[in-house]
């Protein structure tokens, strides 16, 4: 693990990867998380891969999150494209920083949220996603391009902060602007599974 992180505008750890051909990853914690958070997932998901991880900025009560939020799923939508072009000119320093080639954002709620905004907001910055416990609380439309980008959804058939429906309207919207969208609920609430791990490994091995 990179000891002295260049400034980028974030707080992150970055950790270089050992088989150029794996993409690298970025790793995107959920609310209250930080930039540790993910680091073993994303070991375990692609063990060679380069592994990028930024802290999100905003505090809710202490809590690192990478945008404001109204209430529990009523997102601050100026807060909200602000802080998504921020992460993103964060995500294009870092891959001159650290030659990268677009990365696979893999994203736990808040982060699954950013991420998928990031891709409709600038669709050649990722190199795919994995969204995990993602909602889309609101019409995104007009949307982008998305030109076959792979994305998997992973929904809990029971999370109790993200109704199904809202991931499957984010799945159903990321096909409609071309992205190559695999979506899977799995039985679980709003917290990771082993399926969650199983199905995210295959589809990195594939996709990643
Ligand atoms: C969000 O604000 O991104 C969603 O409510 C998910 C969360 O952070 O719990």
């Amino acid at each position: 693990m990179s000891e002295q992180a260049p400034d980028l505008g974030f707080i992150h750890r970055f950790s270089p990867g050992r088989d150029d051909s794996r993409k690298p990853l970025l790793l995107l914690h959920g609310t209250g998380g930080d930039e540790n958070d993910l680091i073993p997932l994303g070991q375990r998901l692609s063990a060679a891969a380069a592994l990028l991880s930024p802290r999100g900025k905003v505090l809710e009560n202490g809590m690192p999150r990478y945008f404001r939020r109204l209430a529990e799923g009523q997102f601050d939508l100026d807060d909200f494209s602000t802080r998504t072009d921020e992460l993103a000119a964060f995500v294009a320093a870092a891959r001159k920083a650290y030659r990268l080639p677009p990365p696979i954002a893999v994203g736990l709620s808040n982060g699954a949220n950013i991420a998928w905004s990031m891709l409709l907001r600038n669709p050649k910055l990722l190199g795919g996603a994995i969204l995990m416990r993602a909602m889309m609380p609101f019409d995104p439309r007009p949307l982008p391009d998305l030109d076959g980008i792979p994305i998997l959804i992973l929904a809990g058939s029971n999370d109790p902060l993200i109704p199904v429906d809202q991931a499957a309207l984010l799945a159903a919207l990321l096909g409609e602007a071309g992205a190559d969208v695999t979506y899977e609920v799995v039985y679980g609430g709003h917290g990771l599974t082993g399926d969650d791990l199983s199905l995210a490994g295959s589809w990195l091995a594939k996709n990643g």
